[in-house]
């Protein structure tokens, strides 16, 4: 019996998580749980899954869990979500927290050993290096969730690395890419209507500005160590197809499923091994057909904006990460348009002077100053 850590257990991947463990009762066991504000949920799943320890993310959630759980250790705060993974140190963490939270519980997870299953994009895209450079020392594995990365991963299998030509990420295209109209006009809840995959508020609008792609070739370069000009973006609308490896020899291989998240979160949990668990299957007649398109790079600027944040280095893809968030909030509230994310995270790269990232609080620095340069600019523009 493997004992896993889900942190984010109330969002759209720790809820499919919950899924494949509710399956997956024989071999694995929920021993830690976090979650953020949706105490009414997360109360659900401790009844479920007996975790010993919880986290939430304030000490009026922790208060009020407490009272009605009086047997369990209950943390809150930034602390909480450390505590939550240091006792028992589980076999399994998966990281389904939106943004950079978790950041220091994965640096502490990479210490202990731990095999981390994770979700979360803006960790690595925000610092990729220092996580390689302690995985580097570490027994931990990291197995990525995400369906494209995930996708990759299986294609690679035991590839040598030198064998690999390029990486084609696909991407379902988002709700717009179509879409001949002014980008303009778009509003939230138009840019919240995913054609395929049903998902958290953040991520939802990064795929519909193709953000998420951008901080996904971000991720691949660093779960894969491939530069920049070898990681390759490729319209999907089907989602059918998650990724595909290149290789010198002309070969390509590709990994395709139903979309459904359950699958790549049971593979990082069982990998190397495949587990029946009675999923859709894909029915290629049904399918009847593929489509691929290149990326109109002129109304989807972002990821070339991400290529620009690889070619740079240092700290730039913190800097990127934390404007993109800020942007979304942004378009959310009403402040800035659909084109103006792009622009707002263009214009915070063009104004900042970059600088290697060598610890956690480095990182931590660089987030809340680009927080605060990021608002300001947003103050700046709305004032004018
Ligand atoms: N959704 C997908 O299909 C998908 C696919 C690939 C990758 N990802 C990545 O996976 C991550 C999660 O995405 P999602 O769509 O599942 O997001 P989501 O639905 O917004 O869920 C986020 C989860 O994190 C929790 N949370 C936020 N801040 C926290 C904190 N400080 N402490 C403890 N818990 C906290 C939330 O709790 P409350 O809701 O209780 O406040 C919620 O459980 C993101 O990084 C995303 O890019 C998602």
């Amino acid at each position: 019996m493997k004992n896993v850590t889900l942190l984010g257990s109330t969002g759209s991947i720790g809820r499919n998580s919950c899924e494949v463990l509710r399956r997956l009762r024989m071999d694995f066991r929920i021993s830690g749980i976090a979650a953020g504000e949706n105490l009414d949920l997360l109360g659900k799943q401790i009844e479920e899954f007996e975790p010993e320890v919880i986290a939430v993310k304030s000490e009026k959630g922790a208060a009020e869990l407490r009272q009605r759980f009086p047997g369990k250790r209950i943390y809150a705060g930034p602390q909480g979500l450390l505590a939550v993974i240091g006792d028992p140190v589980p076999d399994c963490l998966i990281v389904a927290i939106n943004g950079t939270d978790a950041l220091a519980a994965t640096l502490q997870a990479i210490t202990a050993g731990t095999r981390i299953c994770l979700a979360n994009k803006e960790t690595l895209v925000a610092a990729g290096d220092l996580i390689n450079e302690r995985l580097a020392t570490s027994y931990a594995e990291l197995i990525p969730v995400d369906s494209e990365q995930s996708a990759i991963f299986q294609c690679l299998g035991a590839a040598p690395f030198g064998r690999v030509k390029r990486i084609i990420l696909t991407a379902s295209g988002g709700p717009f890419f179509r879409d001949e109209r002014d980008f303009r006009t778009i509003t939230p809840r138009e840019a919240m209507a995913h054609p395929v995959w049903s998902m958290g508020t953040k991520i939802t609008i990064d795929s519909a500005t193709l953000m998420n792609k951008a901080l996904e070739v971000i991720e691949a370069h660093h779960l894969f160590g491939r530069p920049e000009e070898e990681i390759d973006v490729l319209i999907h609308p089907q989602s059918v197809i998650h990724s595909m490896v290149e290789f010198v020899d002309g070969s390509i291989l590709a990994q395709l499923s139903v979309p459904d998240m359950k699958l790549p979160i049971l593979y990082s949990l069982t990998y190397p091994e495949r587990q029946e668990t009675g999923m859709d299957r894909l029915d290629f007649e049904k399918l009847r057909q593929m489509e691929f398109y290149g990326v109109d790079e002129n109304r989807f600027p972002s990821i070339n904006l991400a290529r620009q944040v690889l070619r740079t280095g240092k700290n730039a893809g913190a800097v990127f990460n934390t404007a993109n968030e800020e942007a979304v909030a942004a378009f959310l509230a009403g402040r800035i348009d659909f084109p103006g994310i792009a622009r707002l995270v263009e214009e915070i790269l063009a104004i900042t002077r970059f600088h290697p990232l060598h610890s956690l609080d480095d990182v931590l620095e660089t987030i809340r100053e680009t927080r605060i340069r990021t608002q300001e600019k947003l103050q700046g523009e709305i004032q004018k």
